[in-house]
């Protein structure tokens, strides 16, 4: 190692910050946030640092640095971009035995800043060592995508039981295993959801139990897949892929996303294509509640967002009904993903102040539908399984009062490299059938907004000529 990595208490502690500008700011304002008492010297400081020192923890010099400065410091900063001044700061704090960081010049350093994590008071920190800053902060990035927000809470949450569950668990060996599977369970995902009481609750519970019998309750996951790029995905649905033991999909989540999932997880088809479902909805329902019942963490895997056209209201009504715990990841609709994907924005100051999201397949086979409040003016519709229905909705916008010249964009399998995009109008929609043949899952746009996939359709997904 080139350098050891420590974490430093600097709480109420003096610290010094040579240098006025922006990039002193952002040091001062970080060591605010480890509760330090901040000093910072310059001839002149910014109208930021001024505001950071209308505070009781900063005071600004405004002056040239002077030796003196440093004494009595646990630590000091140099960004200034005068290579004299910062050279003087870092002799005279080594002389000192104080520790001192130059800004952009490791070789003037005693230590480096990481790039950090913050899930006070879990803290992570990357270094390079100095090679590359850039690097670091990449590599944070990556880290930040997948810690969980909350794991300051859970880090709190565990403190506070510590010393009773040592009390509990006078066995080191025992005590890990118990920590290992409230961390990685039930109780952590509580609280990542949200519920904070509840998860204290099953922390007790768990304390109370016999010892060899933690967390052993099943629940479900109801988690929206987006429509179909796996980068669209949220953090919390990657990470409840990656842990749960059965997973429960359906015909619109695309292979991408499925290849995220957990390797060792159990993998169950619930199909759903048009008229061809493999399990009927009330067996859906009734297999997941099965299947938390045997202890089970399944992932009930939607495409797009589960409460949108997902029927995933029906599936957590009966999982409340029969008191299995769930939980719902909202995913990006397949309106919201393909309109993006298609440059289509679905409103727009000039062209539509509204946008109404409709289903073209009812459950009786015919479409039913509010036509007049459908045809409105500066009114976006986006059709969600309209690709059989597509000769009424255009006959009935149009008998509605919509030009028959209103532009249509059906996006066929959007936002995956096999997208799709074909502009109509409804009146060129009745002969659609004769021109093109076109593949589930499309989403059907009507409205003025269609006008703008020209100008602002950016993502090619097939070469041209395709
Ligand atoms: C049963 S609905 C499910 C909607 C889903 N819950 C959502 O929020 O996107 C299925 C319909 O969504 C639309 N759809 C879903 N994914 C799509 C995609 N990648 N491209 C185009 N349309 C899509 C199609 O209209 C399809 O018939």
């Amino acid at each position: 190692m080139n350098y050891l990595p420590i974490f430093l208490k600097v709480t109420d502690r003096p610290c010094l910050v040579v240098g006025g500008g922006k990039v002193a700011a952002r040091k001062v304002a970080l060591l605010l946030r480890a509760g330090a008492r901040v000093t910072v010297v310059a001839p002149h400081c910014s109208g930021e640092l001024r505001e950071l020192a209308s505070g009781e923890q900063v005071i600004c010099r405004e002056r040239n640095f002077e030796a003196g400065d440093i004494d009595g410091m646990v630590l000091a900063i140099a960004a200034t971009d005068d290579e004299a001044v910062n050279r003087a700061v870092s002799e005279l704090a080594k002389q000192r035995g104080i520790p001192v960081n130059v800004v952009d010049n490791p070789g003037l350093c005693s230590f480096i800043m990481p790039s950090i994590i913050d899930r006070s008071p879990v803290q992570v920190a990357v270094s390079t060592g100095g090679a590359s800053p850039v690097l670091a902060r990449l590599l944070r990035a990556r880290l930040e995508s997948f810690i969980p927000s909350a794991y300051g809470r859970l880090a709190r949450l565990v403190d506070e039981y510590r010393q009773h569950v040592k009390r509990r668990f006078p066995d080191a060996g025992h005590r890990r295993y118990f920590w290992e599977s409230i961390l990685q369970g039930r109780v952590a995902e509580l609280l990542f959801a949200g519920q904070e009481e509840k998860a204290r609750t099953a922390l007790q519970a768990a304390i109370d139990d016999t010892g060899e019998n933690f967390d052993s309750g099943g629940e479900v996951y109801l988690v929206g897949a987006g429509p179909g790029d796996p980068d669209l995905i949220t953090f919390r649905a990657l990470r409840l892929m990656q842990q749960a033991d059965v997973v429960v999909y359906d015909r619109l989540v695309s292979q991408p996303i499925l290849d995220m999932v957990r390797r060792d997880a159990d993998m169950i088809y619930a199909g759903k294509a048009r008229d061809k479902h493999t399990l009927s909805q009330e067996s859906i329902n009734e297999l997941l509640v099965r299947l938390a019942r045997e202890g089970k963490r399944v992932l009930r895997l939607k495409g797009g967002d589960p409460f949108i056209f997902g029927r995933g209201g029906e599936e957590i009504e009966t999982l409340a009904q029969e008191g299995i715990p769930f939980q719902v990841v909202p995913g990006i609709t397949a309106a919201s993903g393909c309109a993006s994907y298609a440059g289509i924005p679905l409103t727009h100051r000039d062209y539509a102040q509204s946008c109404i999201f409709v289903t073209g397949h009812l459950k009786d086979g015919s479409v039913n539908l509010d036509w007049e409040r459908l045809a409105k003016p500066a009114q976006t519709i986006v059709f969600y399984m309209g690709m059989y229905s597509i000769p009424v909705i255009s006959e009935q916008l149009i008998a509605h009062g919509l030009p028959p010249a209103t532009p249509v964009a059906l996006v066929q399998q959007g936002t995956t490299p096999q997208q799709r995009v074909y502009i109509e109008t409804l009146a060129s929609l009745r002969d659609l059938d004769k021109r093109h043949t076109i593949k589930p899952p499309t989403i059907i746009i009507v409205g003025q907004v269609v006008n703008l996939h020209d100008k602002l359709d950016w993502f090619r997904s097939e070469p041209p000529g395709n």
